[in-house]
């Protein structure tokens, strides 16, 4: 498949009703747009990945002076998971971490994602531990981490 589209990092609000539309319709644990709407572009690195429309898209959490980003959500429109989309997608977001520093990524994922959980060892996370009940719905939690 001839995988086309491009990434960018967004540096302001005015882009963010694509990226809530498509979380509030696919993300297991979707935000409210309020929440969407506060975000911080200095504590937050949020990536999409898009071909006319938007096809993906990355949260980061970053604590100022600390080289650990927090990968709050990675979503990619159903129709194009499984083509590749991701593995590009994932080393667009890798090179803008690493220009800023950013050292290790960590993450918290529903134990039941078996898909997400597939995705996360083939780019090399590495499970920490299983967190019981992690979940509001009561599903546990699996805490990975990948050293960049
Ligand atoms: C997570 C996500 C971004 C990964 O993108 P993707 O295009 O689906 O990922 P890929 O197809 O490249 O990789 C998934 C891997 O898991 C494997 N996999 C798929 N379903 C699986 C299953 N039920 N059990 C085990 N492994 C599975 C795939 O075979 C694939 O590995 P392979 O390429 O070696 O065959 C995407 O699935 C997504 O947007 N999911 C919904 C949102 C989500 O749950 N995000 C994570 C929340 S923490």
């Amino acid at each position: 498949m001839n995988i086309t589209g491009k990434f960018q990092e967004l540096s302001s609000g005015s882009d963010l009703n694509d990226v809530a539309k498509m979380d509030e319709k696919h993300f297991p644990h979707p935000w409210k747009l309020s929440d969407w709407m506060e975000l911080d572009f200095s504590k937050h690195v949020l990536v999409t990945w898009s071909d006319e429309t938007l096809e993906a898209f990355a949260l980061f959490g970053l604590v100022p002076g600390d080289d650990t980003a927090h990968l709050y959500k990675i979503q990619v429109d159903p129709a194009m998971q499984g083509k590749g989309i991701s593995m590009l997608f994932w080393s667009a977001i890798l090179n803008i971490l690493k220009q800023k520093a950013v050292k290790s990524i960590y993450l918290e994922v529903e134990s039941s994602n078996d898909r997400a959980i597939g995705f996360y060892k083939k780019v090399g996370f590495a499970c920490l531990r299983r967190v019981k009940g992690y979940y509001s719905n009561g599903s546990d939690g699996l805490m990975l981490q990948l050293t960049l």
